[in-house]
């Protein structure tokens, strides 16, 4: 089982967008996935139920004692693609911030949940959508991951957003005892040639990515009727042939190929 984080403290640069995309890419090449939504604007959640759920039915429950067999058979439900599972977000994972914030194993609790998961079920992949910050639920996830994928938009803030999350990937990296997550990768998103930032802010991101680099994803409205519409691109026929499509189908490529060549999935797949 590979976890992996999708994390940028900079808001709306596609972490969400990207997570349920190459989820339901992996998913339908055959691989078992998990989506833990670890974000309480829970977004990913939103592209497959409604998020009023009871809280004892979402993340929030993994903070409400200890996490059983139970507790995670109560949280993680299947979607309606294939081989495709959630552990939905909600909002009442903001309610649990005070007692999350006075007890001092909660950093672990996502890592426990995970590993719960594991026992539950066997999944080839867990992606983690976190917030837009470094906080409590971030930290949480990258507890339990072994990578972090990191989605930038070519934008300035966003861009100087990544440099300070490299920063703290060091220094959590103390925190933890070993050097992990790793960065898989990054995805450079919503990239609009015509935009003059844009412009100007992608060579700056070859700079400081450079090998990490696994691909780009085009601004498109496809991308954000499907969204609206709490689709994946995998669901519409004629988007399947599309641009934004196929470039989410490489970087799962990259993705794969770059796991591969870190031995972590067998080369043969
Ligand atoms: N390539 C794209 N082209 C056009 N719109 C896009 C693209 N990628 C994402 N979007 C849109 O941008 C918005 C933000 O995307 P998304 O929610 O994935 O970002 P996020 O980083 O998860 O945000 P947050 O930080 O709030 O969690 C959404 O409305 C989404 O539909
Ligand atoms: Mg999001």
């Amino acid at each position: 089982m590979i976890v992996i984080s999708l994390a940028n403290q900079k808001g709306g640069v596609a972490k969400t967008t990207t997570n349920v995309n190459l989820s339901g890419i992996f998913a339908e090449q055959g691989y078992s996935v998990l989506i833990v939504d670890a974000d309480p604007q829970c977004n990913s959640t939103l592209y497959f139920l409604d998020p009023n759920l009871p809280p004892n039915e979402t993340l929030a429950a993994i903070y409400d004692g200890g996490i059983t067999e139970q507790t995670v058979r109560q949280i993680i439900r299947p979607t309606r693609i294939s081989r495709l599972d959630i552990a939905p977000g909600g909002f009442s994972l903001s309610a649990r911030v005070w007692e999350i914030v006075q007890d001092k194993k909660s950093g672990l609790r996502i890592d426990e949940f995970v590993k719960q998961a594991a026992k539950h079920k066997k999944y080839d992949f867990v992606f983690i959508d976190c917030p837009p910050d470094i906080g409590i639920f971030t930290m949480g996830a990258f507890f339990a991951s072994d990578y972090i994928l990191i989605p930038i938009q070519p934008e300035r803030l966003s861009v100087e957003g990544v440099e300070q999350l490299m920063m703290k990937v060091q220094e959590f990296w103390k925190i933890r005892g070993e050097n992990k997550p790793q960065i898989l990768g990054t995805v450079t998103t919503m990239f609009h040639g015509q935009n003059r930032s844009h412009k100007e802010w992608a060579p700056k991101i070859e700079e400081i990515c450079g090998d990490l680099m696994l691909g780009v994803v085009h601004r498109s409205s496809a991308i954000s009727i499907m969204s609206d519409a709490g689709k994946l691109l995998q669901e519409d026929r004629p988007n399947r042939k599309a641009r934004p499509f196929q470039q989410h189908i490489k970087i799962a490529k990259k993705m794969l190929d770059r796991l591969k060549d870190n031995g972590e999935l067998a080369a043969t797949r």
